[in-house]
């Protein structure tokens, strides 16, 4: 009988199906209850396999301590948490949950766009407050998409997902992305590659989709920004390092630019405290894959990577 770690709940109806042969811990760590690499370390020690959460910080000096882990499943596409080169180093297997949170996290893109560009935030907060007293022509204007051109940086699944969605839209979509130009994809999704400054001076609305690494930490600083249309918009469903939030907030401030939507942030759980005091910029917390089915696929999908593992087979969503 393997032992395997959850370091936070998941959906327990597809959890079950591994207790049927295996000893299976959760745990329920975070940010918030001292979740750092020593609370790591001491939930995995004699784990046979984990099953871990964007914020758990799986480092190198976590993965040493854990030599038994015959693989660590990651429930999340992004795995920037986890040193996958010590991984690799240390032999230890490591799976994510690429595909199925997709959709759901493009859906998410567009309803933190729409937001954003029409205003939502504020139209509710009107109407709470008391202040719909007739129809007005000149009150809580945004801006329209149709027409307009969307800048994609990263054009993988996600990226891809959300230009088919614009396209619905009317928007005229580019993208920046560091890897290889894709000819079949652009064609599909109707986008056009440009290189990074021509987006960023090009685009109505700017959305971010790539992994974060060292090239991507700070993408969207204060010098991105500036070279930012004056009344564009930025949208944030990636990982909350790529853009510079405190240079975020100067630019929602001054108008530069109209409007934000994000869902992650630089330091989460915590949010640079000039987000909360601006009415231009729609928040979530961290809800692109939120939805039941999403979530019950992801962890679906560790499952599987975790059986496999165990059983010695090949291990399916093999990052490292
Ligand atoms: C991911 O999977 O990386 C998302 O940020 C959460 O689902």
């Amino acid at each position: 009988m393997a032992r395997i770690v959850i370091t936070r709940p998941l959906p327990p109806e597809e959890i079950d199906v591994l207790r049927t042969a295996h000893e299976v811990v959760v745990h329920d760590i975070g940010p918030d209850n001292g979740g750092d690499e020593d609370r790591i370390i001491e939930a995995l020690r004699g784990a046979d396999a984990a099953i871990t959460l964007l914020d758990n910080p799986v480092s190198a000096r976590v993965l040493s301590a854990c030599p038994g882990l015959k693989i660590v499943a990651q429930c999340a596409v992004g795995y920037d948490n986890v040193d996958v080169l010590a991984a690799k180093e240390l032999q230890i297997p490591v799976s994510n949950t690429p595909g199925v949170l997709t959709d759901a996290t493009a859906d998410f893109t567009m309803a933190l766009l729409l937001a954003a560009a029409r205003r939502l935030r504020e139209a509710d907060r009107y109407l709470r407050d008391g202040r719909f007293r007739r129809w007005e022509m000149l009150e809580l204007l945004g801006t329209g998409l149709s027409g307009k051109t969307l800048g994609i940086v990263g054009l993988g699944r996600i990226g891809s997902a959300v230009a088919r969605r614009a396209l619905g839209f009317g928007m005229r979509i580019t993208y920046h992305d560091r890897g290889h130009s894709n000819p079949t994809k652009e064609r599909r999704v109707v986008a056009h590659r440009v290189d990074f400054a021509t987006l960023l001076a090009e685009s109505d609305v700017i959305t971010l989709h790539c992994p974060l690494n060292a090239e991507s930490r700070h993408l969207i600083d204060a010098s991105a920004l500036a070279r930012m249309k004056r009344g564009a918009i930025l949208v944030n469903t990636s990982r909350g390092p790529v853009v510079d939030e405190a240079a975020l907030v100067d630019a929602l401030r001054s108008g530069h630019l109209a409007a934000a939507g994000l869902d992650v942030f630089e330091r989460e759980p915590d949010l640079h405290p000039g987000l909360f005091e601006l009415d231009n910029v729609v928040l979530a917390p961290h809800l692109g894959s939120a939805t039941r089915e999403t979530r019950r696929a992801m962890a679906r999908m560790c499952v599987e990577a975790v059986t496999a593992a165990l059983a010695g087979l090949d291990i399916p969503y093999r990052v490292a």
